[in-house]
């Protein structure tokens, strides 16, 4: 049986990403356009069990869609990992009349919806909020675009000076364990290369690297490094350190981007790709979905099982591998 729903709750978790608030802006647009009441739930699952509720109306998120961050604040809650927290998050909800929820985050913040959503039956959309686009289903999440813009200003700027020393650069970027912002970002940074943790395991893809660019015989280099490891080997340093000593007429330098890559105001793609999704996630409940992800394919908007989304492991284009490849000549 259809439950009806009179009102939900919105919340923010994992690490945060530019577009968020557009995203909680349409879902509280969309939920009000439909006589829906919003909560907002600060601070991720840990709001839900402290009870951080916030009315929200429309005018609560007035002026936020160009804005970076979250207004509802992102949290890693240990304490919703446990049972216990999970049953007063399910109780706090209870007692505030909240019948559905609507999660904005990555793979991490999915999966404890999926697990909170089967342990007491709550209607849950999930949005994809996250800069790694990692999650299965969808071809953006929200915040990628933006993440992709700002490592491509930082590398332009760097390539500057590595052009002047003829330095090899190792630029890392953020991607816990996927390599969508390494690879994309190489091509339109006009990267060398990019190191990332989807290609074949046997493939030293440093040694590759050199070897291209003797054939080219170019003075300096960008290579783009996933900070993603693999049993403890990768990221910017290791590959430098390999150099100094394998390769020692070539003189390394490294720069980790780090967190400036999850702020700013977001693009204008992840503006419009965060409005449809909060509008398709109201519509999702509306129609009766639950434990859904809201995906884009092919420029349409989708749903995905959560359990998909979550689970399977989402495969970078080889097109991609060997565009760069091909470029960098
Ligand atoms: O999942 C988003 C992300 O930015 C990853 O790319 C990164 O590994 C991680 O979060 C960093 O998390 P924190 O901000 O908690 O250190």
């Amino acid at each position: 049986m259809e439950r009806h729903i009179n009102t939900i709750g919105i919340l923010t978790s994992g690490g945060d990403a530019p577009g968020m608030n557009a995203a909680i802006r349409a879902v509280t647009r969309s939920a009000r356009y439909n006589n829906i009441n919003v909560v907002g739930v600060m601070r991720g699952y840990q709001g839900l069990i402290d009870k951080e509720f916030v009315k929200f109306t429309s005018s609560s998120v007035s002026n936020t869609i160009q804005r970076g961050g979250t207004i509802l604040k992102t949290a890693r809650s240990k304490a919703f990992m446990t049972e216990e927290g999970r049953k007063q998050a399910y109780a706090n909800m209870v007692e505030a009349g909240i019948d559905a929820l609507i999660v904005i985050g990555g793979n991490g913040s999915l999966t404890g919806a999926q697990l909170f959503a089967r342990e007491y039956d709550i209607p849950i959309i999930g949005l994809p909020g996250t800069i790694d686009n990692d999650l299965y289903g969808t071809d953006s999440t929200i915040g990628y675009d933006s993440a992709l813009n700002t490592i491509v200003e930082c590398v332009d700027k760097i390539r500057d000076t590595a052009n002047s020393h003829d330095r090899i650069f190792f630029i890392e970027v953020m991607g816990r364990d996927a390599g969508f912002l390494a690879q994309n970002s190489a091509i339109a940074s006009g990267a060398e290369a990019a190191i990332i943790p989807e290609s074949e395991t046997d493939v030293d893809q440093l040694a590759d690297f050199i070897e291209r660019g003797k054939r080219k015989s170019k003075n300096s280099a960008i290579v783009l490094v996933s900070e993603a490891q693999k049993d403890g080997v990768g990221g910017a340093f290791y590959y430098a350190e390999r150099v100094k000593k394998e390769y020692p007429q070539f003189d390394a330098r490294v720069t980790i981007l780090g967190h400036l890559q999850r702020g700013g105001t977001p693009s204008a793609y992840d503006r419009i790709l965060a409005s449809r999704m909060g509008y398709a996630a109201i519509e999702a409940l509306l129609e009766g979905q639950r434990n859904v992800m809201v995906g884009i394919k092919n420029d349409e908007i989708v749903y995905v099982p959560i359990s998909r989304a979550v689970k399977m492991n989402k495969p970078i284009n080889q097109e991609l591998i060997t565009v760069l490849n091909v470029l960098s000549i």
